[in-house]
């Protein structure tokens, strides 16, 4: 396995996933997205302009109530299960005992972004978050794990895969815009991210 990028602790593995499994994912992920349909969660700052779906346990979705992990999509039905082309990228990644427990699917439209955020609704931050990157390139910027202060960034291509763990579990991170176009692998136009993680304590 090649040795992968290492940006402020953010681990890169560049071209990781070859044409074809990109091809088998995006058709595993539309098996998804035609049991569990991508919908548009709202936070406290407004409307998310990505839209989001999930498979595994635990989805995350927003509501009056916050945002927050859920057993059930908005729909009230339960989450497909993670495929196993996608399992198969943390077994080879990750070094740990669990399995990710939710497989977060955002769709970037044109124009879409996601500001910088943190990742801390998990139970236990030893574990990374391993995320994907399919389809246009994005703009993914780096911070620290304070608000504020420098940040790096860097452009997140087709088949590039990112682990957050270790040092970078907890630092904030976001992309600033897409490459609307830049890729061939959605027919459309878009950018696909998928994002593995263990959401539980080891006993819940
Ligand atoms: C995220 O932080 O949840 C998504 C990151 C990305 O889209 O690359
Ligand atoms: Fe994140």
């Amino acid at each position: 396995m090649t040795v992968p990028l290492n940006i402020r602790d953010f681990l890169i593995w560049q071209e990781y996933l070859p044409k074809h499994r990109q091809e088998a994912l995006v058709e595993d992920l539309r098996h998804i997205l035609s049991k569990a349909p991508l919908f548009q969660p709202t936070t406290r700052h407004g409307p998310m302009s990505v839209r989001m779906t999930a498979a595994g346990r635990f989805g995350w979705i927003s509501d009056q109530q916050g945002y927050r992990y859920s057993e059930t999509h908005p729909n009230g039905t339960s989450w497909p299960p993670i495929p196993v082309s996608i399992l198969d990228i943390w077994n080879d990644l990750i070094q740990c005992d669990r399995m990710p427990e939710c497989c977060l699917i955002n769709w970037y439209g044109e124009g879409a972004r996601m500001g910088l955020h943190q990742d801390k609704d998990e139970a236990d931050f030893r574990y990374p978050v391993l995320s994907i990157s399919l389809g246009d390139d994005g703009l993914f910027r780096i911070g620290h794990e304070a608000k504020g202060g420098s940040t790096a960034s860097l452009w997140l291509r087709s088949g590039d895969v990112v682990s957050m763990g270790g040092a970078a579990r907890l630092k904030h991170h976001g992309v600033d815009r897409l490459r609307f176009g830049s890729s061939a692998l959605l027919p459309k136009g878009g950018r696909i991210n998928v994002t593995l993680r263990v959401v539980t304590a080891e006993n819940d």
